[in-house]
């Protein structure tokens, strides 16, 4: 059995990046645990189903046929045969995805489709609940945070920079409602897991955030 390194945390706190960063280093599996909920979503979406009818997005969700399978040091899947990528992060999969996220059926089958993963070798898994639901036990946990205001620049100079038009109001306004569904909601709210280390990186460099936790997981930090 390989390892499987968690990294949760909050909105736009470095996850991606910095789970990008340590895969790379020790060459692990990259998984990103969001584009599972965003597919759930994006399938609802495209199939014209409400997103808020849960019945409706559980429906689409186990009638589709879901295929995992690792390219480039990443774990993708795919739906009824399409690979959604860019997809993933239109804005209206971004707007329904946590409320999506919260329906407990949807947790399930994507919890069950994350620990699958573990089969094709070792991990480094971001997402909201990975040390306290997908993988406990691991010995390498970690709960990445920045102040909300640095987090919702650093998103807002994203989407800038991908040529969307928003305002750096909205990103913080949406950010904050996102924070407010996933830290309150009863199924596997984002909390931060026993024995996770912490991690404020709101004055941090990616770098540094990246050695602590390569550091950490070699053992010599
Ligand atoms: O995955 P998550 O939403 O937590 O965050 P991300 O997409 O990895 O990071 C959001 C943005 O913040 C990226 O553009 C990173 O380059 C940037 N970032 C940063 O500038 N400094 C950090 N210490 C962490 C992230
Ligand atoms: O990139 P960003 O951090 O904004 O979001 P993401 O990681 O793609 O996750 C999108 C949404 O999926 C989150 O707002 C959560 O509602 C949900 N999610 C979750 O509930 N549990 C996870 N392990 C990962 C994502």
């Amino acid at each position: 059995m390989g390892k499987a390194i968690a990294i949760d945390g909050p909105s736009a706190s470095g996850k991606s990046t910095v789970s990008k960063g340590v895969a790379a280093v020790l060459g692990f599996i990259y998984v990103d645990s969001g584009a599972l909920y965003r597919g759930v979503t994006w399938q609802a979406i495209r199939k014209g189903v409400d997103t808020k009818d849960a019945k409706a997005v559980l429906e689409t969700m186990h009638s589709a046929d879901w295929d995992f399978f690792v390219q480039d040091g990443a774990a993708v899947f795919s739906i009824d045969g399409d690979v959604p990528v860019q997809e993933l992060r239109e804005k209206n999969v971004r707007e329904a995805v946590a409320n999506v996220a919260s329906v407990p059926e949807v947790r399930k089958f994507v919890v069950d489709s994350l620990q699958s993963l573990a089969n094709f070798g070792s991990l480094v898994m971001e997402g909201r609940d990975i040390g306290t639901v997908v993988f406990p036990d691991s010995p390498y946990k970690f709960y990445l945070d920045a102040d909300p205001e640095e987090r919702a620049m650093r998103r807002y100079r994203e989407l800038v920079a991908a040529g969307e038009d928003e305002k750096a109001h909205e990103v913080m306004d949406s950010l904050k409602k996102r924070d407010q569904i996933d830290t309150t909601r009863k199924a596997d709210p984002l909390t931060v897991a026993p024995g996770a280390q912490k991690i404020d990186s709101t004055s941090m460099t990616l770098e540094e955030v990246i050695d602590l936790v390569v550091g950490k997981v070699r053992g010599n930090v």
